[in-house]
């Protein structure tokens, strides 16, 4: 009863920003994404009767109490329901980027986590139901079950049973690109949950917000289908801003963008301006994660190097579904 998952993260092209349930993460608005190869998780769980409690270690810590700890118990809860088993589990997982800072960990660890436990468990879920649990880890996470363009549908029903992740478009479908810029790799202070609870509840422009989002889902699914980058890139860059003036605008304010943040969004904009086309999305956290076409991705790797602040620089072409792999990491 044991089984390893990779998944990959995913970087939101319109953004998810508030739940009209938070138990089943069922979201007000959809969302479209691209699932990237340059951030994964690799995950082993193993149920056993020999485990007296869940283990978790992750990236080589066991963590045996807190947040994260609870989090994963109550996920795998959800999937010894499902399985119908009862044994405690031992889950080891490695991310190959930092955790928690606003770079889709949580969603390449609990797509990692849905798989991995629940083919431990003896399951072979679809790639629905798999979405549909992920999503109750993590909302994100819906997102990165399927490989390439995709879009978590917000799903209509109370249960959450039509609230899921589906492919718009596969990997290779076009010369798409990502470079997440990475300006501080803190912990961030107000996780996603919190942030966008806070922005429900206190924000006077959420609903206006709200109102806009389903134009940009449209307009990027059809920029994608189109091949058309200009419309893909310019929504999903003011998207974000519209998410951010959102954040921003909360009691207390949440400001999520540190100094390297402002540079790089400038600095895009100023290389838009002369001619090398490239737009910004960020997330709950400092990082800033740039599109652009694969033939400038050389150039704007070089123009990088000459912003103060930039710790990490991550290239991400569109990646591959999450999938159970044999090397086991205990
Ligand atoms: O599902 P969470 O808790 O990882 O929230 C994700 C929120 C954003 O990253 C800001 C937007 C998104 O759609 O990924």
């Amino acid at each position: 009863m044991k089984a390893t998952a990779t998944a990959n993260a995913n970087i939101a092209l319109t953004k998810y920003w508030g739940k009209r349930d938070k138990k089943l993460m069922l979201p007000n608005n959809g969302s479209v994404s691209m699932t990237v190869d340059g951030m994964h998780t690799k995950t082993t769980v193993e149920f056993s009767p020999s485990y007296e409690k869940d283990i978790f270690i992750i990236n080589g810590k066991e963590i045996g109490e807190g947040n994260a700890y609870d989090k994963t118990v109550k996920h795998l809860d959800l999937i010894r329901e499902k399985a119908g088993i009862r044994e405690k589990a031992k889950v080891m997982t490695e991310n190959n980027f930092p955790t928690a800072a606003g770079l889709a960990s949580s969603a390449s660890g609990f797509a990692a986590i849905t798989l991995a436990a629940s083919k431990a468990a003896g399951m072979n879920l679809d790639k629905r139901e798999l979405s549909i649990i992920a999503r109750r880890g993590s909302g994100s996470a819906s997102r990165s079950i399927e490989g390439g363009f995709v879009e978590w549908q917000k799903g209509e029903k109370e249960d959450g049973s039509d609230s899921y992740g589906v492919q718009i478009a596969p990997p290779d479908h076009w010369g798409f690109r990502m470079i997440a810029v990475i300006t501080s790799t803190a912990q961030k202070k107000v996780k996603s949950t919190a942030g966008m609870a806070q922005t429900v509840d206190t924000c006077p422009y959420y609903k206006d917000w709200l109102a806009t989002v389903q134009g940009d889902i449209d307009a990027v699914k059809q920029g994608i289908a189109d091949k058309d980058f200009t419309r893909v890139g310019s929504t999903a860059e003011y998207n974000a801003l519209k998410m951010h003036a959102t954040m921003i605008t909360t009691k207390p304010p949440i400001i999520y963008w540190n100094d390297a943040t402002m540079r790089i969004m400038h600095s895009v904009m100023g290389w838009r301006d002369s001619g090398l086309e490239s737009y910004f999305t960020m997330d709950a956290g400092p990082q800033v994660k740039i599109m652009c076409l694969e033939k400038d991705v050389g150039e704007i790797t070089k123009r990088l190097k000459d912003i103060e602040g930039i710790e990490d620089v991550v290239l991400c072409k569109p990646g591959e579904a999450a999938r159970l792999v044999d090397d086991h990491l205990f």
